[in-house]
Protein backbone atom coordinates (compact mmCIF):
# COMPACT_ATOMS: atom_id res chain seq x y z
CA UNK A 1 0.00 0.00 0.00
CA UNK A 2 1.04 3.42 -0.61
CA UNK A 3 2.71 4.79 2.70
CA UNK A 4 0.61 8.15 2.65
CA UNK A 5 -2.65 6.24 2.01
CA UNK A 6 -1.64 3.74 4.38
CA UNK A 7 -1.30 5.80 7.08
CA UNK A 8 -4.51 7.88 6.94
CA UNK A 9 -6.28 4.35 6.33
CA UNK A 10 -5.51 3.33 9.63
CA UNK A 11 -7.05 3.30 12.71
CA UNK A 12 -7.14 0.75 15.79
CA UNK A 13 -9.70 -2.42 15.46
CA UNK A 14 -10.81 -3.82 18.26
CA UNK A 15 -13.03 -6.46 17.57
CA UNK A 16 -10.94 -9.69 15.44
CA UNK A 17 -11.80 -12.74 13.40
CA UNK A 18 -10.72 -15.63 14.71
CA UNK A 19 -8.94 -16.54 11.82
CA UNK A 20 -4.51 -16.93 12.67
CA UNK A 21 -2.20 -14.66 11.47
CA UNK A 22 -0.30 -16.56 9.05
CA UNK A 23 3.66 -17.35 9.63
CA UNK A 24 4.50 -15.33 7.04
CA UNK A 25 2.86 -12.23 7.66
CA UNK A 26 4.23 -12.65 11.46
CA UNK A 27 7.43 -12.61 9.99
CA UNK A 28 7.08 -9.28 7.99
CA UNK A 29 5.60 -7.78 10.69
CA UNK A 30 8.99 -8.64 13.64
CA UNK A 31 11.07 -8.06 9.98
CA UNK A 32 9.42 -4.35 9.90
CA UNK A 33 9.47 -3.63 13.52
CA UNK A 34 13.34 -4.57 13.53
CA UNK A 35 13.85 -2.13 11.02
CA UNK A 36 13.24 0.87 13.05
CA UNK A 37 15.54 3.44 14.36
CA UNK A 38 16.81 2.95 17.50
CA UNK A 39 19.13 4.99 19.31
CA UNK A 40 22.95 4.14 18.50
CA UNK A 41 21.21 1.29 16.54
CA UNK A 42 21.51 -1.08 19.76
CA UNK A 43 17.87 -1.89 19.70
CA UNK A 44 17.07 -2.08 23.39
CA UNK A 45 14.38 -3.90 23.56
CA UNK A 46 12.50 -7.10 22.72
CA UNK A 47 9.54 -8.69 21.28
CA UNK A 48 7.47 -11.77 22.38
CA UNK A 49 5.01 -13.16 20.14
CA UNK A 50 1.86 -14.47 22.44
CA UNK A 51 -0.91 -16.89 20.80
CA UNK A 52 -1.41 -19.50 23.37
CA UNK A 53 -5.06 -18.57 24.41
CA UNK A 54 -4.34 -19.11 28.03
CA UNK A 55 -1.37 -16.50 27.90
CA UNK A 56 -3.21 -14.24 26.26
CA UNK A 57 -6.74 -14.16 28.18
CA UNK A 58 -3.60 -13.34 31.46
CA UNK A 59 -3.24 -10.52 28.92
CA UNK A 60 -6.40 -8.91 28.86
CA UNK A 61 -6.54 -9.65 32.50
CA UNK A 62 -3.64 -7.60 32.82
CA UNK A 63 -4.41 -4.60 30.39
CA UNK A 64 -7.33 -3.66 32.77
CA UNK A 65 -9.39 -6.48 32.20
CA UNK A 66 -9.65 -5.26 27.98
CA UNK A 67 -11.33 -8.22 26.90
CA UNK A 68 -10.59 -7.73 23.01
CA UNK A 69 -6.72 -7.82 23.61
CA UNK A 70 -7.42 -11.38 24.37
CA UNK A 71 -9.40 -12.28 21.56
CA UNK A 72 -7.13 -11.17 19.00
CA UNK A 73 -5.44 -14.46 17.57
CA UNK A 74 -1.64 -13.13 18.19
CA UNK A 75 -0.60 -10.37 20.34
CA UNK A 76 2.84 -8.87 20.21
CA UNK A 77 4.54 -7.41 23.70
CA UNK A 78 6.74 -5.28 23.57
CA UNK A 79 9.55 -5.05 26.33
CA UNK A 80 12.30 -2.56 26.69
CA UNK A 81 15.51 -3.20 27.64
CA UNK A 82 16.89 0.24 29.98
CA UNK A 83 20.53 -1.84 30.55
CA UNK A 84 21.37 -2.27 26.29
CA UNK A 85 20.89 1.85 26.36
CA UNK A 86 22.19 2.55 29.58
CA UNK A 87 25.88 1.27 28.87
CA UNK A 88 26.58 3.61 26.10
CA UNK A 89 24.13 6.26 27.18
CA UNK A 90 24.08 6.56 30.67
CA UNK A 91 20.65 7.51 32.47
CA UNK A 92 19.40 8.92 29.06
CA UNK A 93 19.49 5.36 27.79
CA UNK A 94 17.63 3.62 30.97
CA UNK A 95 15.37 6.51 30.81
CA UNK A 96 14.36 7.32 27.41
CA UNK A 97 16.16 5.83 24.59
CA UNK A 98 15.03 2.52 25.51
CA UNK A 99 11.15 2.90 26.15
CA UNK A 100 12.06 4.93 22.63
CA UNK A 101 13.41 1.81 21.24
CA UNK A 102 10.53 -0.33 21.72
CA UNK A 103 7.78 2.55 21.24
CA UNK A 104 8.83 2.75 17.84
CA UNK A 105 9.31 -0.44 16.54
CA UNK A 106 6.18 -1.14 18.11
CA UNK A 107 4.61 1.93 15.78
CA UNK A 108 6.68 -0.13 12.40
CA UNK A 109 4.92 -3.20 13.78
CA UNK A 110 1.38 -1.70 13.83
CA UNK A 111 1.82 0.36 10.33
CA UNK A 112 3.62 -2.89 8.65
CA UNK A 113 0.36 -5.47 9.89
CA UNK A 114 -2.19 -2.67 8.64
CA UNK A 115 -0.22 -2.91 5.44
CA UNK A 116 -0.91 -6.79 5.34
CA UNK A 117 -4.39 -6.44 5.52
CA UNK A 118 -4.76 -6.60 9.18
CA UNK A 119 -6.03 -5.13 12.14
CA UNK A 120 -4.38 -3.73 15.42
CA UNK A 121 -4.81 -1.77 18.26
CA UNK A 122 -1.95 0.17 20.75
CA UNK A 123 -2.21 -0.96 24.11
CA UNK A 124 -0.42 0.62 26.88
CA UNK A 125 -3.07 0.13 29.58
CA UNK A 126 -1.76 -2.12 31.71
CA UNK A 127 -0.58 -3.53 34.75
CA UNK A 128 3.32 -3.59 33.99
CA UNK A 129 4.64 -6.33 36.26
CA UNK A 130 1.51 -8.68 35.73
CA UNK A 131 2.20 -8.31 31.88
CA UNK A 132 6.29 -9.01 32.88
CA UNK A 133 4.91 -11.94 34.67
CA UNK A 134 2.81 -13.46 31.82
CA UNK A 135 5.49 -13.40 28.98
CA UNK A 136 7.95 -14.32 31.88
CA UNK A 137 10.08 -10.94 31.37
CA UNK A 138 13.77 -10.75 32.79
CA UNK A 139 14.79 -8.44 35.27
CA UNK A 140 16.06 -5.97 33.25
CA UNK A 141 12.94 -5.96 31.13
CA UNK A 142 9.99 -3.66 31.03
CA UNK A 143 6.51 -4.02 29.45
CA UNK A 144 5.91 -1.12 27.00
CA UNK A 145 3.45 -1.82 24.98
CA UNK A 146 1.24 -4.69 23.39
CA UNK A 147 0.12 -5.17 20.28
CA UNK A 148 -3.00 -7.84 19.77
CA UNK A 149 -3.37 -8.24 15.59
CA UNK A 150 -5.78 -10.20 14.02
CA UNK A 151 -7.94 -9.54 10.88
CA UNK A 152 -10.65 -7.06 11.54
CA UNK A 153 -14.05 -8.24 12.57
CA UNK A 154 -15.37 -4.31 13.13
CA UNK A 155 -15.31 -0.98 10.85
CA UNK A 156 -13.05 1.17 12.68
CA UNK A 157 -14.22 4.33 14.62
CA UNK A 158 -12.37 7.21 12.21
CA UNK A 159 -10.90 9.32 15.10
CA UNK A 160 -10.30 12.78 14.17
CA UNK A 161 -7.06 14.71 14.96
CA UNK A 162 -6.34 18.18 16.06
CA UNK A 163 -5.70 20.72 13.46
CA UNK A 164 -1.87 20.97 12.93
CA UNK A 165 -2.41 24.81 13.43
CA UNK A 166 -3.04 24.15 17.01
CA UNK A 167 0.08 21.64 17.14
CA UNK A 168 3.01 23.39 15.14
CA UNK A 169 4.64 26.50 15.59
CA UNK A 170 7.48 27.94 13.80
CA UNK A 171 10.62 29.57 15.42
C1 LIG B 1 0.41 5.07 23.99
C2 LIG B 1 -0.94 4.55 23.56
C3 LIG B 1 -1.70 3.84 24.47
C4 LIG B 1 -2.95 3.33 24.07
N1 LIG B 1 -3.64 2.53 24.94
C5 LIG B 1 -4.81 2.00 24.54
C6 LIG B 1 -5.50 1.10 25.39
O1 LIG B 1 -5.04 0.73 26.46
N2 LIG B 1 -6.69 0.61 24.95
C7 LIG B 1 -7.23 0.95 23.74
O2 LIG B 1 -8.32 0.47 23.42
N3 LIG B 1 -6.57 1.79 22.90
C8 LIG B 1 -5.39 2.30 23.26
N4 LIG B 1 -4.69 3.10 22.41
C9 LIG B 1 -5.23 3.39 21.05
C10 LIG B 1 -5.75 4.83 20.96
O3 LIG B 1 -6.96 4.92 21.70
C11 LIG B 1 -5.96 5.20 19.48
O4 LIG B 1 -4.75 5.08 18.78
C12 LIG B 1 -6.48 6.62 19.36
O5 LIG B 1 -7.77 6.75 19.90
C13 LIG B 1 -6.52 7.08 17.91
O6 LIG B 1 -7.32 6.20 17.16
P1 LIG B 1 -6.75 5.47 15.88
O7 LIG B 1 -5.62 4.57 16.29
O8 LIG B 1 -7.92 4.70 15.35
O9 LIG B 1 -6.28 6.52 14.91
C14 LIG B 1 -3.45 3.60 22.76
C15 LIG B 1 -2.65 4.30 21.85
C16 LIG B 1 -1.40 4.74 22.24
C17 LIG B 1 -0.53 5.44 21.21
Amino acid sequence: MEFMTLIEERHSTRVYEQTPVEQEKLDKILHAANRAPSAGDLQAYSIVVVRSPAARKALARAAVDQQFVGQAPVVLVFLAEPARSSEKYGHRGESLYAIQDATIACAYAQLAAHDLGLAACWVGAFRKREVQEVVGAIEEQVAVALLPIGYAAESPFITPRRALSEMVREV
